[in-house]
């Protein structure tokens, strides 16, 4: 890889599951990292393990739907480790509800998170990456995309991603900057466990009737995230722009 640009990165929702593992993956592919979630104290930890490791990285709480707080997140990132030209915009919530129980607040919250947090981090850390002419984007999507029963914001969120996605890689590309959602399916986290809780099942059974209905076979594991995430923030990766790509263990339409 090219050494004329920074190699710092920031994951976001990096306290736990898919963001945990991808901020582990680029800090092992070389990258400084800032891992940012909601819990200072968590993500604290995640980067206290990657330091231990050898790597270098930086823990900071935030709310990525709070403008204010993005802008100094990301300007502690670019003190602390130097200008970040990898984000992942990876923090997402679920409220899940059917569409006539569904609140405002559930609507507000999983909306703003999603798409409200990617762009108010990717407004704020794309300028590090017009400076150093080379940055990745790289945005969470979900097979709930597609349509998911009890998901009317979770889905609407996740296919918003995916828009932003395309828009983002035609405004950046002629920074030599590349912009991909990764839109994983069922992947073994504490999301899926609380949804396993909610409909009553055992999270092993869950997770057993979901891989019956998955191709390969079984379900996914944050690091199946990871490795297509190192992939699309590498010098490799540099003509592959404005795609989708699905992570689901087989087709998903
Ligand atoms: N007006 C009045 N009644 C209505 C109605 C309407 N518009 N729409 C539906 N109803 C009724 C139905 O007829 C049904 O009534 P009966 O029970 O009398 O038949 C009732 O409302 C709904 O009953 P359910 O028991 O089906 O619904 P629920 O409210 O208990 O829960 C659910 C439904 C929210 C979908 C719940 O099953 C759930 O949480 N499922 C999991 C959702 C899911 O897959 N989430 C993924 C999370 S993981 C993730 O998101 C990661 C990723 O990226 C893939």
């Amino acid at each position: 890889m090219s050494e004329s640009h920074s190699r710092v990165a920031i994951v976001t929702g990096a306290a736990r599951g898919i963001g945990a593992a991808i901020a582990k993956r680029l800090s092992s592919d070389g990258f400084a990292v800032g891992l940012l979630d909601l819990d200072e104290s968590a993500c604290a930890a995640g980067a206290e393990a990657i330091t231990a490791a050898g790597g270098r990285a930086v823990g900071v709480g935030l709310d990525v739907s709070d403008a204010a707080g993005v802008e100094a997140a990301v300007d502690r990132v670019a003190a602390e480790l130097g200008a970040p030209t990898v984000l992942v915009n990876n923090a997402g919530i679920t409220r899940d509800n059917m569409l006539f129980k569904m609140t405002e607040q559930d609507w507000d919250s999983v909306l703003g998170v999603h798409l409200r947090g990617s762009f108010l981090m990717s407004r704020a850390a794309q300028k590090h990456m017009i400076d150093q002419k080379w940055g990745r984007i790289v945005n969470l999507s979900s097979t709930s995309a597609l349509g998911n029963r009890g998901q009317a914001n979770y889905s609407a969120a996740k296919a918003g991603m995916q828009g932003f996605t395309k828009t983002l890689a035609i405004e950046l590309g002629k920074f030599g900057v590349t912009v991909n959602a990764i839109a994983p399916g069922f992947i073994v986290t504490d999301m899926t466990a609380a949804t396993a809780e909610r409909v009553g099942m055992g999270f092993e059974d869950f997770q057993k009737a979901a891989a019956e209905q998955i191709p390969v076979r079984r379900v996914g594991r944050p690091e199946d995230i990871a490795n297509l995430a190192s992939f699309l923030v590498s010098e490799d990766s540099s003509f592959i722009s404005g795609q989708v790509v699905y992570v689901a263990g087989g087709p998903t339409d």
